[in-house]
């Protein structure tokens, strides 16, 4: 008899359609919670891609835990169970190169240089541009954004291309059209910037391809811990969580992360950008005519 993991539900519900339509969306969820949970949480998000035969590199977890481990300061950066979720996400598309919007420390960027080829088989060759507004980590302005990165990955640091300060019009310098299988925007999560900077990175991403969006949960968990008595330092901002929430295309819940990926159509994303701008804006005021402005321009060259 053929043993049925309980998790294992219809699978037409999991493999990713090419969506042209929209239609409300109920994200797929695939959180990865602890290092123990990785292969059989590994195992779900590759059947729910379609890519079922996809297997984790040898030492994939092991490199992982050792950035983990090796990483200076995990404020504002990504959790175990990000890590985990991005990891496995990466192993499995298995892009040959990515962009990053919001480098900080450098430590995601590190985590995707080590998903996107654990064993660096080139290690003169960029895999990771990532981009940040600010030329100082946020953490330490005496530090540069993206320090952590050559002491996190010593063997291959020239893994990782850091661009600062640059915002997301400064992809059109790093990618061809459709060129990229994925990306990741983790910088201003006040919206409107996360739609922002999706608009910008969609024509450099094919259709069908991938964008992980972190903090997708962040304004939620702010309003929660303050509900439940728990004193949190900054504003509950919604950018990312609405962003991911609005998104009537096929989506994947890693917890505070998320995937969304892109239709066929990009037109089609006028959908979503006209009902997200019709939310209110978490930027301060004096930014709204440039966000308004900036956003439109970048919808008008989805083709
Ligand atoms: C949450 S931190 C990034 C953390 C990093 N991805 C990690 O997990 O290690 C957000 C970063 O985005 C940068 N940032 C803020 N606004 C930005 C913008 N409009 N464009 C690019 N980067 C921005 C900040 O300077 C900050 O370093």
């Amino acid at each position: 008899m053929k043993v049925v993991p309980k998790w294992f539900p219809d699978l037409r519900q999991f493999v990713p359609h090419f969506a042209t339509k929209e239609s409300p969306q109920i994200p797929i969820a695939c959180k990865i919670q602890s290092y123990q949970e990785y292969e059989l949480g590994y195992r779900k998000l590759a059947i729910t891609l379609g890519r079922a035969s996809s297997k984790p590199a040898p030492r994939e977890l092991e490199l992982l835990r050792l950035l983990i481990d090796r990483r200076t300061n995990p404020v504002g950066s990504l959790g175990v169970p990000d890590c985990l979720f991005m990891t496995a996400f990466v192993s499995i598309i298995r892009p040959r190169r990515m962009i990053e919007i919001g480098t900080g420390s450098g430590f995601s960027s590190a985590v995707l240089a080590c998903a996107i080829d654990p064993r660096r088989t080139d290690s003169c060759t960029p895999c990771v541009d990532t981009l940040d507004a600010h030329a100082t980590y946020f953490g330490d302005r005496e530090l540069p954004v993206g320090f952590e990165v050559p002491r996190l990955i010593s063997e291959f640091p020239r893994a990782v291309r850091v661009h600062a300060p640059r915002e997301s019009d400064y992809i059109r310098n790093l990618a061809f059209p459709n060129e990229l299988d994925m990306a990741f925007i983790d910088a201003n999560h006040q919206h409107p910037c996360p739609l922002l900077d999706l608009l910008r990175l969609v024509p450099y991403v094919r259709s069908g391809g991938w964008i992980l969006l972190h903090d997708i949960r962040l304004g939620t968990l702010v309003e929660e811990s303050r509900k439940n008595g728990v004193p949190v330092a900054y504003e509950p901002v919604f950018g990312a969580e609405w962003l991911f929430d609005e998104w009537p295309w096929t989506k994947i819940d890693g917890g505070n992360i998320g995937a969304i990926q892109l239709p066929m159509e990009r037109k089609a994303i006028w959908g979503p950008v006209r009902r997200l701008m019709k939310r209110p804006f978490e930027v301060c005021e004096q930014s709204y005519r440039r966000l308004r402005d900036e956003v439109s321009e970048a919808a008008r060259t989805l083709d």
